[in-house]
């Protein structure tokens, strides 16, 4: 069916200049753009959207690096849209991604790794309403 994920291009990628050749990358792959916007996370913003990992010992490294900087925030649609783009942008480790794979081009390390893609259809909807109000989402 029909879903949607969410994704963002993550700060080391924003700051070498990948925006382009990560959308380019998406949109190649079959996914339709229904939101976007570039903008910056606060720390207190990525506390919130990485409290999953808060007892995890990279969380300070993890919310210090997403907010160091600007971020593209976007809303992807598709067919099976959260496993393929998962597919799509590799293993979170870029020393594990496949080839072909976003993280395999354009990630540095486990920690900066290029993009984001949600693990869940209900955590896509939440991510997603996290960046964007209803007339935002087209
Ligand atoms: P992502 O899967 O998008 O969301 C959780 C993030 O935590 C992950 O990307 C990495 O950026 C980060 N992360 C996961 N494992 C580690 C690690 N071992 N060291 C540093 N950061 C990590």
């Amino acid at each position: 069916a029909t879903n949607r994920t969410f994704t963002m291009i993550k700060p080391d990628a924003v700051e070498k200049g990948h925006i382009g050749g990560i959308l380019s990358m998406i949109t190649e792959a079959g996914f339709r753009i229904v939101a976007l916007k570039l903008t910056q996370l606060t720390v207190a913003d990525a506390e919130a959207f990485y409290a999953v990992h808060k007892e995890r010992p990279f969380y300070g490294e993890l919310v210090s690096f997403m907010s160091r900087g600007p971020i593209v925030a976007a809303i992807l649609e598709k067919d099976n849209a959260v496993e393929d783009f998962r597919t799509l942008i590799g293993a979170t480790n870029p020393s594990d991604a496949a080839e072909g794979t976003i993280r395999k081009k354009y990630a540095t390390s486990v920690g900066e790794n290029a993009v984001h893609g949600s693990d869940s259809d209900e955590n896509a909807a939440i991510e997603g309403a996290f960046h964007f109000a209803g007339r935002e989402q087209f």
